[in-house]
């Protein structure tokens, strides 16, 4: 069977060629509005994290899965040591160059958030993990090894999608599709089953994973957080934006 892990980073790099939202750096412009004016950090798509979500938690932030010189550049321009742990090479490239161009440090590593954390216990104040664990199957080591790697005290931010777009076929889901909305996938939608099921998995999509609120949620109290403020967002770029919200991001404290 496929190695899925890496098929997605392969399927990371190449979205980075055809620059996916995710993968565009922030312009100089962008980052020196970033030294002085508002933080706008994003966990989802749309709404920024809450500025007294990391108001005061300190300056040693991991950037988990986070590569592309987006959340990690703006952070830099503010004064925050941050790490970014990122399975794509070409979005840890980019990250580089931002770095490069705007002359900060910035310590970069390549690693799956599925292995063990290169990083000593209690090494960071907080986490920002951008909407990325649809891409991996099993959260549980993502939470445990996020909380080993926290001071006590210390927070993890983290943005998933909504289940409910893993219904739908992707192509029903574009706003100009005139298709019948048809509930065509039941969840948790899991990708790897889907390809055993006879679905080829493309480097259009990778494998993705819907997960549960049992999972996403209860995963991150079993792992010892303490769950502290939650929000849900949009993609107005999709058609079911018009029925229901399509992402959450929660904030959890180690305490
Ligand atoms: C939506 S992007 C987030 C990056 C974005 N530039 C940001 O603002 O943080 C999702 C990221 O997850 C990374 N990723 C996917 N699977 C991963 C894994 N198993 N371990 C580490 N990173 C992973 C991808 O390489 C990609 O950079």
């Amino acid at each position: 069977m496929t190695d899925y892990v890496d098929f997605n980073s392969q399927m990371w790099d190449k979205w980075s060629e055809g620059g996916n939202t995710w993968t565009i750096p922030v312009t100089h412009e962008e980052f020196m509005r970033g030294k002085t004016g508002d933080l706008r950090l994003l966990l989802t798509p749309q709404k920024p994290v809450p500025q007294e979500w990391y108001r005061g938690l300190g300056k040693k932030v991991l950037g988990l899965a986070s590569g592309g010189g987006q959340q990690g550049a703006l952070l830099s321009a503010r004064g925050y040591e941050v790490t970014i742990l990122d399975n794509s090479r070409r979005q840890l490239a980019a990250e580089k160059s931002v770095a490069a161009r705007e002359g900060y440090r910035i310590d970069l590593v390549k690693g799956d958030m599925t292995q063990p954390f290169p990083f000593e216990d209690e090494s960071f104040d907080w986490i920002i993990n951008p909407v990325s664990n649809c891409y991996v199957e099993d959260l549980t080591n993502m939470w445990s090894e996020s909380f080993r790697v926290l001071r006590r005290g210390g927070a993890l931010m983290t943005g998933f999608t909504n289940p409910i777009l893993y219904m739908f076929a992707d192509e029903d889901l574009d706003l100009q599709a005139r298709t019948p909305l048809t509930c065509k996938y039941s969840l948790p939608y899991n990708g790897r089953q889907r390809e055993v099921a006879g679905k080829k998995i493309s480097m259009d999509e990778g494998y993705q994973f819907s997960h549960t609120l049992e999972t996403q949620l209860g995963g991150q109290m079993r792992a010892g957080f303490l769950l502290k403020a939650l929000y849900e967002d949009t993609d107005d770029s999709c058609r079911l934006s018009k029925y229901s919200s399509l992402y959450l991001a929660n904030l959890a404290i180690k305490p």
